[in-house]
């Protein structure tokens, strides 16, 4: 019988960090681990550190400061990458090396141009060369469900002579159902463990087809006990499994898995918050568990059920995911209100953070009449994203209108202590002119990936929030703005946008 603990796998660093738009500091990955950790998750995926240098600095940094899960890095079936993986990690308290290759005819054929026997010997020399440093090691058949079964089944059986102590199976393009996975891990199961207690079968989906939740939970039937996922569900095209999803289906129906998870719920909605902060990606409103309608309750039957008896129409109770309410602030709240309200959500700031947050609210309170929970959380957000001025737009005006050619003009400082010059552009309608007028600012001609407004309230003085993606010379970035008006929020999202093309240095000047 496989143990009844889940080991929850996170990979929001690494599979959910190559999604589109995302790129975060090293520091910014230190933050996402360091909450993660107060999760209390039991591996944290911190990169792949032989990708670049900044990948291996993030994970490094991980590992020196971050206590309490394993640390795993990943790294190709190369002699080079396995040697990166374990330099980065080796600091951490316990940490693991994942090592993966493909075993799909596709991928063998088509990218790696090697031949079975081929790829049997790297993932044999491989898995021999990461165990020599740890006594962790994970390998995943990359490609695992449109490898013959037989073949995957017997690079896994090597790894496992090897050394290797977790065997993952991925489902790399999201494309098993849960039939087709769960018989596949039976087969893992069965003929890859064949009555071991010491290896571990674990998953990792991908989501293309809105299954990957389902496949993953699904295995546990056929005795994985590692679930590998991102918070908020982030990664590679449709994204990958949902951390916080898994954790509360096998909390909630825990009669019908069997299973136990170590995590503390109660960190669920500030982690997904964070994530959602720092990688820019809205979190879906209707999103299990941490969508900011999971526990509201719109048609009068079900309000007045909630107002009965929760349970009526609530399967978890809000508090154990960490998501409270019921907070308002107005433009007469002080810094020590402000400060209270913080500490109520369980936001903690740096000082100068506080202070910048505090201003912004201040600002935001002339405008608006009340401030609840969703307004100072965007506030927050918002404020606390630090991007380096190389523009500033210091102050815009638009005119438009039925019979009025959509016009902005828009007041900047190119670098710092720089005079204020005025740039105009036209457009379609008023945020076009905007981000016409801004582009000349920047003397960037970027295209336009991802334009979304939402409301973070309702009502017509309703803050909204404003993503843009941008992409130029192949490189994305994106941008987050709130404010009561659309165009300006616009405004300021499309220059974050642009200060973050300006600072890594990428861009051919328009
Ligand atoms: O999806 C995938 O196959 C992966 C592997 C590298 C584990 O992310
Ligand atoms: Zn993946």
């Amino acid at each position: 019988m496989p143990q009844d603990k889940l080991i929850i796998f996170d990979t929001t660093l690494r599979d959910g960090e190559q999604a589109p738009g995302i790129a975060l500091t090293p520091d910014e990955k230190l933050t996402i681990a360091r909450q993660l950790a107060r999760l209390q998750v039991d591996v944290i995926e911190a990169g792949f550190a032989a990708a670049s240098d900044g990948d291996f600095y993030g994970v490094s940094q991980i590992a020196k400061l971050v206590k309490g899960p394993v640390i795993a890095s990943l790294a190709r079936c190369t002699p080079d990458d396995i040697d990166r993986a374990y330099d980065a990690v080796r600091h951490a308290e316990r940490h693991r090396i994942h090592v993966f290759q493909s075993t799909s005819p596709i991928h063998m054929e088509r990218m790696l141009r090697k031949t079975p026997a081929e790829v049997m010997q790297s993932i044999i020399e491989s898995v021999r060369r990461a165990r020599r440093y740890t006594d962790d090691v994970e390998f995943s058949p990359q490609d695992a469900t449109r490898s013959d079964p037989d073949f995957m089944i017997a690079t896994c059986q090597a790894a496992v002579r090897e050394g290797a102590t977790t065997i993952n199976i991925p489902d790399t393009v999201g494309f098993a159902t849960p039939q087709d996975y769960v018989g596949l891990l039976s087969r893992v199961y069965d003929e890859v463990l064949g009555g071991r207690d010491d290896v571990i079968v674990s998953t990792h989906c991908h989501n293309d087809l809105g299954l990957a939740v389902a496949n993953s939970l699904t295995a546990i039937h056929a005795g994985a006990r590692q679930i590998e996922g991102a918070i908020n569900g982030i990664g590679e095209r449709a994204g990958n499994t949902s951390t916080e999803e898994v954790i509360m289906a096998v909390t909630t129906r825990q009669d019908h898995f069997g299973v136990e998870v170590g995590a503390n719920t109660a960190e669920i909605v500030p982690t997904s918050r964070l994530v959602s902060r720092l990688t820019g990606y809205p979190i879906q409103f209707n999103k299990a568990v941490v969508g900011r309608n999971a526990f509201a309750h719109e048609s009068g039957i079900h309000q007045h059920g909630v107002l009965r008896d929760r349970e009526t129409y609530e399967i978890m109770d809000p508090e154990s995911v960490g998501a409270t309410s019921q907070i308002v602030l107005g433009k007469h709240s002080g810094r020590a209100g402000f400060a209270d309200a913080l500490a109520k959500l369980g936001i903690v700031l740096e000082d100068d953070q506080f202070n910048e947050a505090f201003v912004a609210f201040k600002e935001m309170a002339d405008r608006k009449v009340e401030i609840n929970e969703q307004e100072l959380r965007a506030i927050i957000r918002h404020g606390s994203r630090r991007v380096p001025d190389a523009i500033r737009m210091v102050s815009m005006r638009v005119r438009g209108g039925t019979d009025v050619e959509p016009t902005a003009t828009v007041v900047v400082t190119r670098g710092e202590g720089s005079e204020t010059e005025e740039f105009t552009g036209t457009g379609g309608g008023m945020v076009d002119a905007t981000f016409a007028a801004l582009k000349r600012a920047s003397g960037l001609d970027p295209h336009l990936l991802d334009y979304r407004v939402v409301p973070v309230t309702s009502g017509a003085d309703a803050m909204a929030e404003v993503n843009v993606v941008i992409q130029i010379d192949g490189m994305s970035r994106s941008g987050r703005a709130i404010s009561t008006d659309v165009v300006e929020g616009s405004g300021h999202a499309f220059v974050e946008a642009l200060n973050r093309v300006l600072n890594a240095g990428a861009g051919t000047p328009a």
